[in-house]
């Protein structure tokens, strides 16, 4: 396990937060709830039948398990869901089929009512089904209006892994929400990346590159510019944060490089959160690295939502979902 990792854990188990698990019918959060509550690194609830779950779980400890079909809190999240919706066309009759047979719509409800402090899933869901319930129920945080979301990346600990960002840790965003975010959308994701490389990554202080193909107008084409734009929001909107763009990844990471590309700059060379373009790239970005440089990609953490939700690879393990739990355990402070 990374250092990254174990902080993460034992500030997890302080925190003690709340997290229901979604996709409680399946073996591997099964499985993972079993560690993380014996490992007190939350409480869980898992959502499914109680037959089922038990049938495949044997011992559960305490583990709670609520089954929409009778739990005494559904008759209350049909109304919610029914007073959140109906501006958008929603009808009783549908916020009913929704909360009974969609447990993603039934947990994001939960973290809505304040019945659970964060939720996990996507196991065996794709991010769109997962994302979709949380931004029409739990919505953003006020002030934001994207949600995204960001990897952190721990690099081998080896002489080339650790000379990158902080001592080899490094926050990318966004790799998984938005496919081809505005100058402003750009904006909003550097600055929750900074936020999220604070609280989950420990970054003490984040340093800020928007990367493009371009350092500094060595290279003109709208693509550049709308990241140059996303830089100057920044800087008007957070002038505290040291942020700067467009740069190169090469200026971007490599001291040398950026003191020639994008000299005076207070991120070049320095930077520990990478901020993609689009989509593509910030999905390509982190797979190489991940891949090619043998680097430990936790997430994709989900940053702008009023209350947590992450979303978690279809491929993902048992170790995957206790980290991304313990993680929205600390996006809960
Ligand atoms: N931030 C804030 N609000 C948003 C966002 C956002 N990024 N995206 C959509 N919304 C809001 C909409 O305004 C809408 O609100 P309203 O209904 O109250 O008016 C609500 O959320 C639902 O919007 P839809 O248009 O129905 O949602 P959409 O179909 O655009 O889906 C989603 C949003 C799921 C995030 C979509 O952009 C998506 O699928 N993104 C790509 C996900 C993906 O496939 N990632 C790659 C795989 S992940 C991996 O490899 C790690």
């Amino acid at each position: 396990m990374s250092k990254l990792m174990e902080k993460v854990y034992s500030k997890a188990v302080a925190l003690n937060k709340h997290i229901v698990l979604a996709e409680g019918e399946e073996l591997r959060i099964i499985n993972a709830a079993k560690i993380i509550a014996e490992s007190k690194i939350a409480s869980i609830t898992l959502i499914g039948r109680k037959d089922v779950i038990e049938a495949k779980a044997g011992e559960l400890g305490n583990i709670e398990i609520i089954d929409p079909a009778t739990s005494e809190k559904t008759a209350s999240y049909i109304e919610l869901l029914y007073e959140l919706r109906k501006a958008k066309g929603m009808t009783m009759e549908q916020a009913e089929k929704l909360v009974r047979n969609n447990p993603l719509y039934f947990g994001s409800l939960m973290v809505k009512a304040g019945d659970a402090d964060g939720m996990v899933a996507g196991s065996i869901s794709p991010t769109g089904d997962v994302l979709r319930p949380a931004l029409q129920i739990i919505k953003t945080k006020p002030g934001v209006s994207t949600v995204s979301s960001c990897f952190v990346m721990s690099m081998p600990d080896n002489s080339v892994g650790t000379k990158y960002g902080q001592g080899g840790v490094l926050v990318f965003g966004d790799c998984a929400v938005n496919p081809n975010p505005t100058s402003e959308q750009l904006a909003d994701i550097a600055v929750a990346s900074a936020d999220s490389a604070k609280k989950i990554a420990d970054i003490e202080e984040p340093k800020v590159a928007l990367l493009s193909f371009s350092t500094k107008g060595s290279a003109k084409h709208e693509f550049v510019d709308k990241v140059r734009k996303a830089a100057e929001i920044v800087k008007e909107t957070h002038p505290e944060l040291c942020c700067d763009g467009e740069l190169q990844a090469d200026a971007a990471l490599v001291g040398s490089v950026g003191m020639l590309k994008a000299p005076g700059s207070n991120v070049a060379g320095k930077a520990n959160v990478l901020i993609f373009p689009d989509l593509q790239s910030g999905n390509i970005g982190y797979k190489l690295v991940q891949r090619l440089a043998g680097a430990e990609a936790v997430g994709p953490i989900c940053q702008g939502f009023a209350r947590p939700v992450n979303d978690l690879s279809r491929g993902c393990s048992v170790e995957d979902v206790v980290g991304v739990v313990a993680m929205t355990a600390l996006q809960c402070e």
